[in-house]
């Protein structure tokens, strides 16, 4: 069985939107996440789209999906966690609960803050995240990627021809992800920034599927312009 998992359960602080988390700010008619939610409703080949938000706003974003989407059960939304991967932990508890973890259930984990993704995008996660186990979105890097381990000078320039943007979805077997993940150190768990990097640490394969450049996500402000102006202009084409 395959679930989408729309991450929500972050607080938007580099918005810098005191009154509400930048997933709930309109771009648009509609707020981001629904969007994003929508983005994962037209796709037939999920058997249900999980959705975790703060729990303040869990009743907020059950009335966006009656108001968007009407009466449905293929959406649940449910509280999110302390951090992004705690928050797909609740999502993986939630599948365990009520459909059992068996060894193909596969989970696509997308931030709810990139509502540009594509169908194909999707297809290319769901098909290689069944062939693999975890595959990660991503684009060729434009900008030449500098690593400075102080901040200050640069301690390596890596070449840019190996280099990649890492966007989501990111698509995982749910029952090899909780079982990498329970076995983490807390100095390992410290250092994640994201999902694909449990399999990394434990020297498991991620394999890459090919993203958009238009998959932005929603962090500044600025951002916020971009996304605006992708909606005002439509269809969005292919470029990498
Ligand atoms: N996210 C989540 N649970 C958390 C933290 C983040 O589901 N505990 C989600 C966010 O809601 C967002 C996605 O992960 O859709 C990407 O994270 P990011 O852009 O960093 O969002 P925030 O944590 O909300 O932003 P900030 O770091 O600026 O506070």
């Amino acid at each position: 069985m395959v679930f989408g998992v729309i991450l929500a359960g972050g607080i938007g602080s580099r918005m810098g939107n005191a009154e509400k988390p930048k997933q709930f700010i309109k771009i648009g008619d509609k707020p981001i996440i629904v969007h994003t939610i929508e983005k994962f409703f037209v796709h037939t080949g999920m058997e249900k789209i999980i959705v975790l938000c703060p729990k303040q706003w869990v009743e907020h974003t059950r009335n966006l999906v009656k108001q968007y989407m009407g009466e449905t059960d293929r959406v649940v939304v449910l509280e999110g966690g302390t951090t992004r991967n705690e928050t797909i932990m609740n999502s993986i508890r939630y599948v365990e609960e009520n459909y059992g973890l068996e060894d193909d259930t596969l989970l696509v984990t997308h931030d709810s803050v990139r509502p540009f993704l594509t169908h194909r995008i999707i297809e290319d996660n769901i098909k290689y995240g069944l062939q693999y186990g975890a595959v990660d979105t991503v684009i060729a890097a434009t900008d030449t990627i500098v690593a400075s381990e102080d901040g200050k000078v640069i301690t390596a320039v890596p070449d840019r021809s190996q280099m990649y943007q890492g966007q989501t979805p990111q698509t995982f077997n749910a029952k090899k992800l909780k079982e990498l993940y329970y076995s983490l150190t807390d100095e390992e768990k410290a250092i994640l920034t994201d999902a694909s990097k449990i399999f990394v640490i434990k020297g498991e394969k991620v394999h890459l599927v090919r993203g958009e450049v238009f998959n932005i996500k929603i962090t500044y402000p600025y951002d916020l312009r971009v996304a605006e102006s992708l909606i005002q202009n439509g269809e969005m084409e292919s470029e990498c």
